[in-house]
């Protein structure tokens, strides 16, 4: 256990203070997760841009404990496909809380039968309840930034997105994201 703590949220950055480890996900690191490849290669050959940071508390990963993460997904597209997180499902199933700070996004969940989207705008708490798995997506052309805050003993667990997929691909679509089911090919 560790002693009651304030931790400062610095929105310029996304950061928090004190912090945990920050993450970088590269265009590199999405492998098999946007339906066109070739898109995808492209991106990574190029410029290999960074997709998402993520920044975490110091609340350890622990039974009992709490411990929350902020993400900023850089606006941008592959193939039509918005920029996204990789996805997850928690092995241990347990709910977790995000809150939307800034940008315009959405929370995919999917169960491995139903996909859910719930919008996501500064001041929204999105509730992920046990065993549904769940990946954030970019529907703007700022940076969408969420605090997570999830049971410490959740885990995660990727390779079930790379095996089920997450129902739908949110795509660009004309002012509104547009949804297409996981296997076809963005048009
Ligand atoms: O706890 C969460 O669900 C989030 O903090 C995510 O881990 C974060 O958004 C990054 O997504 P992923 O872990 O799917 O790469
Ligand atoms: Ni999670």
């Amino acid at each position: 256990p560790i002693d009651p703590m304030s931790i400062t949220f610095q929105p310029p950055t996304g950061g928090m203070t004190p912090s945990g480890p920050v993450l970088s996900r590269r265009m590199s690191d999405l492998e098999g997760l946007f339906a066109d490849t070739a898109a995808w290669r492209a991106a990574r050959d190029e410029a290999d841009p960074v997709v998402y940071e993520v920044a975490s508390s110091p609340v350890p990963e622990a039974p009992g404990e709490l411990p929350q993460s902020i993400t900023t997904i850089h606006p941008g597209a592959v193939g039509g496909e918005f920029h996204m997180t990789k996805g997850h499902q928690h092995p241990n199933p347990q709910g977790e809380i995000y809150l939307g700070l800034s940008g315009t996004g959405g929370l995919l969940l999917f169960d491995g039968t139903t996909p859910k989207w719930i919008p996501m705008a500064p001041g929204v708490i999105g509730y992920i309840p046990p065993g549904w798995a769940h990946r954030s997506v970019n529907t703007g052309d700022e940076p969408y930034r969420f605090l997570a805050v999830y049971p410490g003993d959740a885990g995660h667990d990727y390779g079930w997105v790379l095996e089920h997929g997450m129902g739908w691909r949110v795509l660009r679509g004309a002012g509104e994201p547009r949804f297409a089911p996981f296997q076809a090919e963005p048009v």
